[in-house]
């Protein structure tokens, strides 16, 4: 069996920053609220950038970080809840964009918020049934295009950004062991598509995805953990999907996880979805909190509603 490991990371999110400040000026909310209720101080927005300047640049950074050159590259996944087009895919465009090769798989994957994981797992399939060496994997939102940006229950939640890695497979390479699941709800996240009579925006009952995350999380950390024969202890770093500071701060609690192996970037970035995981893996490699050898379990949930997990190592 063929396993992956992490070779490089790269991010890119929007210039443009929207502070809670900002926002309470659009919607009746307050910089108290919000900060207290989710961790958020604020989020990136595209103003001139596009979902494929994002992905182009965090995928650029990634190879470079890799330290490889793009005609390596054997498959190509986009997460992404969507591009700026349905048809070219995303990943179509970075495979033009970046120069890959013609003869591998580039496509989009929709998971929400689980769909980085999703794409780590099909990468480690696709690259272990190739023969090929090395995987590059986005997950990048513009989700201001899909806020409704009068509801205040979730315009002050979700920003852009996108982030990438590069993955090296070797038969002697562990698997990463992913975990992915799904309990098929349209009633607790909902983003309709066209062709449906329901405005084009993200809809949310934010009470019970709370509820959905806070049992979904430490259950699927605990299937990844027997899947793998280890404890928390044997774990270097948990890398959670940023949704809400306060459900990493529960999770973080129960299992007594102390501060230095966990890392929360959603005060500056927002819910970014499928992009959340990527980003901050990719400035723990750039701050040196994971180094060669390091091995972090990785937690994700978003609609779906859907839930994914991966113990994976970098090199
Ligand atoms: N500012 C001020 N008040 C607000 C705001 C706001 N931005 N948003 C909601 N409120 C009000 C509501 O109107 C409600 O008022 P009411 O009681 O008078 O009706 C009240 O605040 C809601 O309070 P709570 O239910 O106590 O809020 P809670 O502490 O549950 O926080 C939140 C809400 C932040 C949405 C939380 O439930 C949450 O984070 N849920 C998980 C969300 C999540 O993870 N989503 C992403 C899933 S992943 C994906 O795939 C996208």
């Amino acid at each position: 069996m063929k396993g992956i490991k992490i070779r490089g990371t790269g991010r890119c999110v929007p210039q443009k920053v929207l502070s809670n400040e900002e926002l309470s000026r659009c919607v009746e909310t307050s910089d108290e609220w919000i900060l207290s209720r989710t961790g958020i101080r604020q989020r990136h927005v595209c103003t001139t950038e596009s979902h494929r300047d994002l992905c182009v640049q965090a995928a650029q950074a990634a190879i470079l970080d890799a330290g490889i050159d793009a005609s390596g590259i054997g498959t190509c996944i986009v997460a992404t809840i969507g591009g700026d087009t349905l048809v070219p895919a995303a990943a179509c465009m970075l495979q033009k964009e970046l120069g890959l090769p013609n003869d591998i798989p580039c496509f989009d994957l929709n998971a929400a918020c689980t769909g980085f994981l999703s794409a780590l797992h099909t990468t480690e399939c696709l690259l272990g049934a190739s023969g090929k060496k090395y995987g590059l994997v986005v997950g990048c939102e513009v989700l201001s295009r899909v806020v409704d940006w009068e509801d205040r229950n979730t315009c002050v939640l979700f920003g852009d950004g996108a982030g990438a890695v590069v993955v090296e497979c070797r038969e002697e390479f562990p698997s990463i062991g992913a975990v992915l699941g799904c309990r098929g709800d349209d009633t607790l996240l909902s983003l309709p598509g066209a062709g449906t009579k329901s405005p084009q925006h993200i809809s949310m009952e934010g009470a019970g995805v709370f509820r959905f995350a806070v049992e979904m999380v430490p259950r699927c950390m605990e299937r990844v953990l027997s899947k793998h024969r280890c404890t928390v202890e044997d774990v270097d770093f948990f890398v959670f999907h940023q949704a809400n500071a306060r459900i990493i701060d529960l999770v973080v609690h129960k299992y007594r996880i102390p501060q230095e192996k966990y890392y929360k970037n959603i005060g500056e970035y927002g819910n970014t979805s499928s992009a959340s995981i990527p980003l901050v893996l990719s400035e723990l490699k750039e701050k040196g909190m994971v180094t060669g050898g390091s091995r972090a379990l990785l937690v994700g949930f978003g609609g779906g509603m859907t839930w994914g997990g991966a113990l994976v190592e970098f090199l």
